[in-house]
C-alpha cells in the first residue's frame, strides 16, 4: 500500500505566549485524490492546522508527513512542500499582495521561476478559467470581498497544487458565484487534486464531500467517508448542527429511511420519493 498523500502524526502546536494548545496528539492522514470537508467550531483549530500542513508555521511536537516523507523545516525543502500545496486563507485581504489582479495572480508564478511565454500562458487560462479577464487590471482594492476570494482562488490555482486547502471558501460568495465554484472544484477536482475545505457550510460539506473530518479539542475525532459519517450524523449534530437536507431526510420514519440510501441532494430525495411513495396523479 502506497504512503498516504499528507499525514500528522501525534501534532501538537501552541501559538507564542498563549497557555493552551490549538493542537495536541493531532493524527490523520490524508489519500489522494480525496474531497474532504473540514468540521470544527470556531476556535477548534482549522485555520491553525491548514498553516501547519502548508508549512507556514512549525509544529512543536509530532510529524508531518508527505507521501511517506517526514516535513524538514529547511530552505530548500520548504520551498518544495508549499509548491505542493495551494492555501487560500480565511481572509482574502490577507492573500493578496499585488496591485491588480493579473499582477497578483502571475506574482506567485514569477517566485516559481518559470519561462516568461510559460508564466502568460498560465496567466491568461486562470483567467479565463475563474471568469476574471474583465478584471484582469482592476486594482485589487476596488474589488468585492467576494471577487477577492475569486482572485485568491485563482492565484493559487495557477501554481497548479497537488493537494488544495480552502479555508471557508464559500463565505461572501453570492449564489451564482457558489455555483461557479462548486464547478471550478469538480474541474480542480477532475485533474487530479486533492482538496480539503475548513468550513461552517454544513450543507455546501453535506452535498460536496466525499470524507470527512472533525476536529474537536485539538485532535481530529471523526476522520472517515462522508456516506458514512452522515449515517451516523444524529451524534455530531448536537455539537455541529446539521445539513438542512438531512434534517428534512429524519423527518421520515427510521423504518421506511432504511430502505433507500441517503439522498445528498434535493434532486435524490425526490427521486427515493416518487419511488416509495405511490403519488396520485394530480386530477385537478
Ligand atoms: N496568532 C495567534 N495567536 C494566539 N492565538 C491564536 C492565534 N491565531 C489563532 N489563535 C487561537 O487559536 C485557536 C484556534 O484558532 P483557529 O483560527 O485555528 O480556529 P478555527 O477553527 O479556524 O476557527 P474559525 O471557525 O473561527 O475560523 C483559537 O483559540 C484562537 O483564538
Ligand atoms: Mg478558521
Amino acid at each position: 500500500m502506497s504512503a498516504p498523500l499528507l499525514e500528522f502524526r501525534q501534532v501538537g502546536f501552541r501559538y507564542p505566549n498563549t497557555t493552551t494548545p490549538v493542537l495536541q496528539d493531532c493524527s490523520f492522514t490524508l489519500e489522494a485524490g480525496q474531497k474532504v470537508a473540514l468540521l470544527g467550531l470556531n476556535g477548534s483549530g482549522k485555520s491553525t492546522l491548514f498553516y501547519l500542513a502548508a508549512a507556514l508555521y512549525r509544529r512543536d511536537r509530532g510529524e508531518i508527513y508527505w507521501q511517506g516523507q517526514r516535513l524538514i523545516y529547511q530552505p530548500d525543502q520548504l520551498r518544495q512542500w508549499r509548491q505542493r500545496i495551494g492555501l487560500t486563507f480565511q481572509d482574502p485581504e490577507q492573500q493578496l499582495v499585488a496591485a491588480t489582479v493579473a499582477e497578483d495572480i502571475s506574482y506567485g508564478l514569477y517566485n516559481l521561476d518559470l519561462p516568461t511565454a510559460e508564466i502568460e500562458a498560465r496567466l491568461y487560462q486562470t483567467l479565463q478559467d475563474f471568469d476574471l479577464l474583465d478584471l484582469a487590471n482592476r486594482p485589487l482594492h476596488h474589488l468585492s470581498l467576494g471577487q477577492k476570494r475569486r482572485v485568491a482562488l485563482a492565484g493559487v490555482m495557477a501554481l497548479a497544487p497537488t493537494l488544495l486547502l480552502l479555508d471557508e471558501p464559500t463565505t461572501y460568495l453570492d449564489y451564482q458565484q457558489r455555483q461557479q465554484l462548486v464547478q471550478a472544484l469538480e474541474h480542480i477536482h477532475r485533474r487530479g487534486t486533492t482538496i480539503v475545505i475548513a468550513t461552517h457550510d454544513l450543507d455546501f460539506a453535506y452535498g460536496w464531500a466525499d470524507w470527512i473530518m472533525v476536529l474537536v479539542n485539538g485532535q481530529v475525532t471523526v476522520s472517515d467517508r462522508a456516506s458514512h459519517v452522515f449515517e451516523q450524523w444524529p451524534t455530531l449534530a448536537p455539537h455541529l448542527g446539521s445539513p438542512i437536507l438531512l434534517d428534512l431526510w429524519h423527518q421520515f420514519p427510521a423504518g421506511w429511511r432504511q430502505n433507500w440510501p441517503l439522498p445528498r441532494t434535493a434532486a435524490a430525495l425526490a427521486q427515493i420519493w416518487q419511488k416509495g411513495f405511490q403519488i396520485p396523479p394530480n386530477t385537478d
